[in-house]
């Protein structure tokens, strides 16, 4: 038997009492990634909110953070979880062993420290990290990818592989100049379809005029390009200051506003369908994501 085989035994042999126990259909486990051009517009704040808003209508929820070398989402949820995924690529320990709980019916990927290329793992890396991942479909419903800013190969790796891809953009002229970078990076590399989300805006007005500058331009200069206005996140200091108290702002403050509209997009969310049909699941997430392609 070779390592990856023993290794997907070991993985469906862990995995195995849970799903039975919750549900005999299979579920393919929604993945989306949350990306900008620039950083600070809000994307880790969104993924934990949007984790809970999606744990707050029964569904489990994993979030991946990929924003390497920043303890991110911990820090919204603060909790310290004390291993990462690069713990799993050195098989220093298995994937189960590191993902922390964050709240209820979440779970957290906590990233890597120091540079790691997925696309850049010895071929023994990937087939058992694949293996590692094969187990989760059936224990998460929902998969959310945290990247970091820029344009890297890592963060275009992670939202390529992505099924769904929400771009987190502000008012702000460089956010938006930005956020049509990497959309143009995006489509170039073969994304078709993208979901804009306006963040810190002072009202729906300026958020669809943000949306209408990146629509003109994409409909312009990316042919075929489609650019969906997922709505907006109004400005609220009580979600700056639920990061202080270390929560995420919907636990913390729900009747804010930023809490209710972030609960609205998460029933937008989950009443809408992916707009791509059958690659909805973590193997096949993590299939693409390490061949690169
Ligand atoms: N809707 C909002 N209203 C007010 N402040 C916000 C809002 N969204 C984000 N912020 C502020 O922006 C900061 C950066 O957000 P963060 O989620 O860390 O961004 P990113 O992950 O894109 O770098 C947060 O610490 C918070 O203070
Ligand atoms: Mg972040």
């Amino acid at each position: 038997m070779d390592q990856a085989s023993s290794l997907r035994k070991l993985i469906r042999g862990k995995s195995e009492a849970p799903s039975r126990s919750r549900a005999t259909t299979k579920t393919s486990t929604r993945v989306i990634s949350i990306t900008s051009g620039k950083g600070g517009v809000g994307k880790t704040n969104m993924v934990a909110n949007l984790a809970v808003a999606f744990a707050n209508k029964g569904k489990r929820v994993l979030i991946f953070d990929a924003d390497l070398g920043l303890a991110n989402v911990d820090i919204v949820f603060g909790i310290h979880p004390e291993y990462h995924i690069g713990h799993v690529i050195t098989g220093e320990k298995e994937l189960a062993e590191i993902i922390a709980p964050a709240s209820d019916h979440i779970g957290v990927i906590p990233a890597a420290s120091g540079d790691t290329h997925f696309a850049d793992l010895t071929e023994g890396q990937k087939l058992s990290l694949l293996a590692e991942f094969e187990g989760l479909d059936n224990l998460y419903d929902i998969l959310l990818i945290d990247t970091a800013a820029g344009i890297s190969s890592n963060v275009i790796y992670f939202n390529s592989a992505a099924e769904e891809c929400i771009v987190i953009v502000t008012g702000e002229p460089t956010s938006v100049t930005d956020a049509y970078g990497m959309i143009k990076v995006m489509f170039l590399n073969g994304s078709k379809h993208f979901k804009l989300l306006v963040n810190m805006a002072r009202g729906l007005q300026e958020a669809k005029a943000v949306y209408a500058t990146l629509n003109q331009a994409a409909d312009r200069f990316l042919k075929g390009a489609v650019l969906e206005f997922l709505g907006y996140v109004p400005y609220d200091d009580y979600l700056r200051q639920a990061v202080v108290g270390r929560k995420p702002v919907i636990e913390q403050f729900p009747y804010s506003a930023a809490s209710r509209s972030i609960t609205k997009l998460a029933e937008h969310i989950l009443k809408t369908p992916s707009g791509t049909t059958g690659s909805g699941n973590i193997s096949f997430f993590m299939n693409r994501l390490i061949s690169g392609d």
